[in-house]
C-alpha cells in the first residue's frame, strides 16, 4: 500500500523526535517517499541533515530561506504530497491545528493541506489529558483528520502513562491500514476467519486437541485487512499475535466457536474456515483432576460436536462460504463431497502428507474445488500466498454475486 506514496512527514518538537527518523527509514523501505518537514523546535532535538541523510530528500524548516528548492515552498510540498504524517505531534502543533494558526512553515504547510492527514498525538500524559488539548485533538478528527493514539508506557519526563509516541513499525502499520480502508481491493468487504485448532475440555489440566497452529488463517485474516475488508478473526488457542486492526476473538471449544461464529454471520460477506475443528468432545468433563490407576487403561466416551460449517451453509443467505479440507487420502472426492455436504461456494484442499503442506509449516500446497467441479491447483506456495489467491478468488465471485 505504501509503494510509491508520497508522503510530507511533519516534525514537531518533542523528545520522540528521534523516533520519526527511524520511521522514515521504515516508510521508505515500505516503498514511501519522504519528505520531512521540521519546526524549529524539532531541529533542536536532531538535525536536519540527519533526516536529509535518511529520507534522501531536502528536509524543509524555514519559511523564508532563501535557497529553498520551490517558490512558494508549502503549497509545492502539499501538491506533492499524496498525504501528511505528523508524528511527533507536540500539543502545540494541534492547538495552532485547532485554532487555524499558521505562523511557520508547518503549520502553513498543513494549513494548505487538501490531502488526508495523520496526527501522531505524543506529550507528557498531564498534557494529555488536559482537556483543551482533548477538545482540540477531537476538532481534528471531526475535520476529518486521521488520530492515532499515542501509546501508554514510560515517558522521557520519568513518569508511567498515555503519550508515548507509538514504535515506528506501529505507525507504518497504522499508515497502511488507513491506505487500505481507503483505496485496498476489498475494502467493500466484511471478512470472517476462523483459525487455529479448538480444544475439548477432559478434566481441569486435559484436553483433546490437533496440531493446527493458526498459521494459514491468520496469514489470510492479515491478508483480507492488508487489502482493506473489516476482519473479524475467531481463533482457538495459537501461539501467533492476531495480526494489526483485525478484530479478534478468543475462543477455546467448538461450541465456543460456533456461538461467535453465528454471532456475526448475518452480517459479514465472506466467511473462511480455516479452523480446525474438533468434531468430538468428552461426554464428560471431569471437576477434579483424573488420577491414574496402576494397572487399568481408561476410555473416554466422546459426543459429536455441531459441524460448524454444515449450520453455515444451511443458512447461507448472500455469504461466499470457503472452507478448508484437511486430507491424508482421496484428497479431491473428500473435498468434493464436502462442497456439497456443507453447500460451500469453494473449498480449500490440502493433502497434509505432502512435504512443505499442512499443520504448523509456512508453506502449502492446495487445490480449490467449485461446485460446479472445476479445479485449481496451485504450486507449494508460502501461506501468505495462498492467502492472497484465496482472496483473489473470493473477490471476483463476490464481484460477480452482487451484479
Ligand atoms: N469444520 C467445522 N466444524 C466441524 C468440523 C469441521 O466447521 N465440526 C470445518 C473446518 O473448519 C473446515 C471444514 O469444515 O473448513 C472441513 O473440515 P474437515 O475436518 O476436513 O472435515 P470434516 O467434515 O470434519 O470431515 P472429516 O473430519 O471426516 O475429514
Amino acid at each position: 500500500m505504501l509503494k510509491g506514496k508520497k508522503i510530507v512527514l511533519g516534525v514537531t518538537g518533542g523528545i520522540a523526535v528521534y523516533k520519526a527518523v527511524d520511521l522514515v527509514s521504515k516508510l521508505k523501505k515500505a516503498g514511501a517517499q519522504v519528505r520531512v518537514v521540521m519546526t524549529e523546535a524539532a531541529t533542536k532535538f536532531v538535525t536536519p541533515l540527519t533526516f536529509k541523510e535518511i529520507s534522501g530528500q531536502a528536509v524543509a524548516t524555514d519559511m523564508w530561506y532563501a535557497n529553498q528548492e520551490f517558490n512558494v515552498e508549502h503549497i509545492a510540498l502539499v501538491e506533492w504530497a499524496d498525504m501528511m504524517l505528523l508524528a511527533p505531534a507536540t500539543a502545540n502543533i494541534i492547538g495552532k491545528m485547532a485554532a487555524g494558526i499558521a505562523d511557520d512553515l508547518l503549520s502553513t504547510t498543513i494549513l494548505a493541506c487538501q490531502k488526508p492527514i495523520i496526527v501522531c498525538p505524543a506529550m507528557n500524559t498531564g498534557m494529555y489529558n488536559k482537556t483543551v488539548v482533548q477538545e482540540n485533538i477531537n476538532k481534528l478528527a471531526k475535520w476529518g483528520m486521521t488520530i492515532m493514539p499515542p501509546a501508554v508506557g514510560h515517558l522521557a519526563c520519568g513518569t508511567t502513562g498515555i503519550g508515548r509516541l507509538p514504535e515506528p513499525a506501529d505507525i507504518v502499520e497504522f499508515v497502511q491500514q488507513y491506505l487500505a480502508m481507503q483505496e485496498g481491493d476489498l475494502r467493500a468487504l466484511k471478512v470472517l476467519v476462523t483459525a487455529a485448532g479448538t480444544r475439548e475440555p477432559i478434566d481441569p489440566v486435559r484436553y483433546i486437541g490437533n496440531r493446527s497452529s493458526g498459521k494459514m488463517g491468520y496469514a489470510i485474516a492479515k491478508a483480507a485487512s492488508d487489502r482493506g475488508a473489516k476482519v473479524i478473526l475467531i481463533s482457538g488457542p495459537s501461539l501467533l499475535a492476531p495480526p494489526a486492526g483485525v478484530e479478534f476473538i478468543s475462543v477455546e471449544s467448538t461450541q465456543e466457536m460456533l456461538d461467535a461464529v453465528l454471532k456475526y454471520y448475518d452480517e459479514v460477506d465472506v466467511v473462511i474456515k480455516a479452523a480446525a475443528v474438533a468434531d468430538y468432545k468428552s461426554n464428560v468433563v471431569a471437576t477434579q483432576k483424573i488420577k491414574k490407576h496402576d494397572d487399568e487403561g481408561i476410555s473416554l466416551l466422546l459426543d459429536r460436536n455441531p459441524d460448524i460449517l454444515k449450520i453455515l451453509g444451511s443458512r447461507k443467505k448472500k455469504q461466499f462460504l470457503v472452507g478448508f479440507a484437511a486430507e491424508t487420502q482421496n484428497l479431491l472426492a473428500n473435498a468434493q463431497e464436502k462442497i456439497q455436504k456443507k453447500n460451500l461456494d469453494m473449498i480449500v484442499a490440502n493433502d497434509v502428507t505432502l512435504q512443505g503442506a499442512g499443520f504448523n509449516a509456512d508453506t502449502n500446497v492446495v487445490k480449490f474445488l467449485f461446485p460446479d467441479g472445476k479445479v485449481r491447483s496451485l504450486e507449494k506456495m508460502a501461506k501468505s500466498a495462498v492467502a492472497e489467491a484465496i482472496l483473489d478468488v473470493v473477490k471476483e465471485n463476490v464481484t460477480i454475486l452482487r451484479k
